[in-house]
């Protein structure tokens, strides 16, 4: 969690634009507060930080004026402390001449900030990151250099972090990898370091990963890793990284994320592409069919596309596989699990912290692990024997779409090529993909400025589509802020019908072999004075029951299954935006949940 970047050049200069273009980039990872610091020859430390995001703090307190040879910049989402001014990164130590900031969590924060204030250190806040500095602190007082001290902190600090520090009169800043991730960038005259790539390329594309247990010295002209636990120097080639960053920026559309559901149809193409040519695939194969259990590991959003994939895996492949969320693996299968079984671990960036638990405990359980993983080199996709990428390059908004989409063609190429008996044509689903978005549109809008008021929805699916239900009210939850709670249909029955009354919306989305229960639970709410939006197949079923039906291409049903969360991601950004809130950064969230 949060976001990290510090950058040491060789000559004075101004830093500000740097620093806030890495902000930008990196935003996807906090943004309940931003701060940078700038040390220059001087000996002074010039820090500002608030709350808000980086381009409104920016302003506020005019980042770009910002000027030094070494800078650090900090994206906060918060954990230890309040989002606020004080407790915003990066820190100062107790007497103002060293500065860092971190990313991730520190867990004994409480008790070492009590520590820290009876030895009578200056602690101004309530935040983990200041403890990082106060930790390092402590033992530089003692008289250790700096990356002696930082040695001595790491054993100190409990949890999974990064962080990045300097001092003044140095021409250095230091970095540490317990956890969280860290990349260093290597320009011709700086170097630079941060939570993760997108703030690093449009500065240099020669990169060195950083791992666990590392700390890194950066110097304008390079750096010297060393291991933490025996001080030893890490001699580590740096990569090229051929990226393009055009990937980072909105290409005309308002959002990320309305750019990122028109991007489906084209990465779907791209991953059906990846996934004929990948030399994994085998190993995957052989796995999944020898295993005796198959459990499809995941949180949030990836978890859904887990529900899909076991209803593809067992109605196509007939390979029975168990979709569970990531902490709940360990607390209900990990006693029961061993070399027998496999986990295909899904997630967008590879760093979901509750999944590298799951993942954690599989491998000690002599689990074979896999993954079907977006950010490529991520630790998920570097632990596991056999990887298949998604292939949506960077996903910026926070709520997932075109990754989840990926995710489920993904399963469903699996189902396929397992089964092996069944062609389902999936080079038809881009263009299908492609089609829906289009036609949906106006429909999707309609209804927006029928139920914008209404801030409690249900959201009911069956077989096929219950997962898309899921996934449907975890999009508009997560970005219109209203409750909205994804549901088997025929549970609604059982209890939450209570809730429904004059104009309760409830959204119904019907594969094409379900329409007759779907057409009883409509008819369960509009009897009862509910509104019936229905996401379906041209039927005529559905146009006679319920009060709106949004038509999706008329396809096979495990086509409608991927194409029906289509109009659900457009109605809630549209809900989003009609609510004036920005879908790409929703309050109180973060892209990459890199903690407990
Ligand atoms: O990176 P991951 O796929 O592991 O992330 C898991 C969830 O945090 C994520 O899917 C989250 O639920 C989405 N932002 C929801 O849109």
């Amino acid at each position: 969690m949060c976001g990290i970047f510090g950058i040491v050049t060789a000559n004075n200069q101004v830093l500000g634009t740097t620093l806030i273009e890495a902000g930008r980039r990196l935003s996807y990872r906090g943004y309940d507060s931003v701060g940078c610091a700038s040390l220059s020859d001087d000996g002074t430390i010039d820090l500002r930080k608030d709350v808000g995001k980086v381009d409104e703090v920016a302003s506020r307190l005019n980042f770009s004026e910002m000027y030094g040879k070494r800078g650090i910049l900090q994206l906060r989402w918060a954990t230890f402390g309040s989002p606020s001014q004080v407790n915003a990164q990066p820190h100062l130590d107790s007497d103002g001449d060293m500065v860092g900031a971190h990313n991730g969590n520190v867990v004994n924060n409480n008790e070492l900030r009590a520590q820290f204030i009876a030895r009578g250190m200056n602690v101004r806040s309530d935040n983990d990151g200041e403890t990082c500095v106060h930790a390092v602190e402590l033992y530089i007082d003692q008289g250790h250099d700096f990356v002696e001290a930082i040695r001595c902190a790491y054993h100190d600090l409990e949890g999974d972090y990064a962080f990045v520090i300097g001092k003044v009169h140095e021409e250095r800043l230091y970095a540490i990898k317990k956890g969280s991730s860290l990349v260093v960038g290597l320009g011709d005259d700086f170097t630079c370091v941060s939570s993760d790539l997108p703030s690093i390329l449009p500065f240099t594309q020669k990169v060195v990963r950083i791992y666990d247990g590392e700390i890194v010295t950066l110097h304008a002209d390079g750096i010297e890793i060393r291991a933490v636990e025996s001080g030893e120097r890490i001699n580590r080639p740096p990569e090229f990284i051929h990226e393009s960053m055009e990937a980072v920026q909105k290409g005309g559309f308002p959002h990320f994320m309305l750019k990122e559901i028109h991007e489906q149809s084209t990465v779907a193409g791209e991953l059906l592409h990846i996934l004929d040519y990948s030399d994994q695939l085998e190993t995957y194969l052989d796995k999944v069919s020898s295993a005796r259990n198959v459990y499809l590991i995941g949180c949030g959003t990836s978890y859904h596309a887990c529900i899909l994939g076991s209803v593809y895996l067992s109605q196509l492949a007939k390979r029975p596989a168990i979709p569970v969320l990531a902490p709940q693996f360990i607390a209900q299968y990990a006693h029961s699990v061993d070399h027998q079984d496999v986990g295909i671990f899904v997630s967008q960036s590879g760093e979901t912290k509750d999944v590298l638990n799951a993942l954690e405990v599989a491998q000690k359980r002599g689990m074979a692990v896999l993954s079907l993983v977006n950010v490529i080199g991520s630790t998920l996709m570097r632990a596991s024997e056999a990887y298949l990428p998604l292939g949506c390059g960077y996903e910026i908004s926070v709520p997932a779409t075109k990754t989840y989409t990926n995710q489920v063609i993904a399963f469903l190429y699996l189902a396929q090529k397992l089964g092996s008996y069944q062609d389902l044509g999936l080079y038809k689903l881009p263009e299908l993909i492609a089609k829906t978005i289009s036609i949906v549109e106006p429909k999707v809008s309609q209804i927006v400025s029928r139920i914008k008021n209404r801030n409690d929805f249900y959201c009911l699916g069956y077989g096929l589509t219950y997962p898309v239900a899921l996934e449907g009210a975890l999009k508009l939850k997560e970005i219109t802020y209203a409750h909205c709670e994804g549901m088997l249909s025929t549970e609604f029955k059982h209890g939450p019908l209570s809730a429904v009354t004059e104009g309760f919306p409830v959204i119904f989305i019907a594969g094409p072999q379900d329409i007759p229960i779907i057409v009883s639970g409509i008819n369960e709410v509009t009897c009862r004075g509910g509104y019936a939006i229905t996401i379906g197949e041209d039927d005529s079923r559905l146009h006679s029951n319920a009060h709106d039906v949004v038509v999706i291409p008329s396809t096979n049903t495990y086509f409608n299954s991927i194409l029906s969360i289509i109009p659900l991601q457009l109605l809630s950004y549209k809900m989003s935006m009609n609510l004036g809130y920005d879908p790409d950064y929703p309050r109180n969230l973060s892209k990459t949940l890199t903690v407990d």
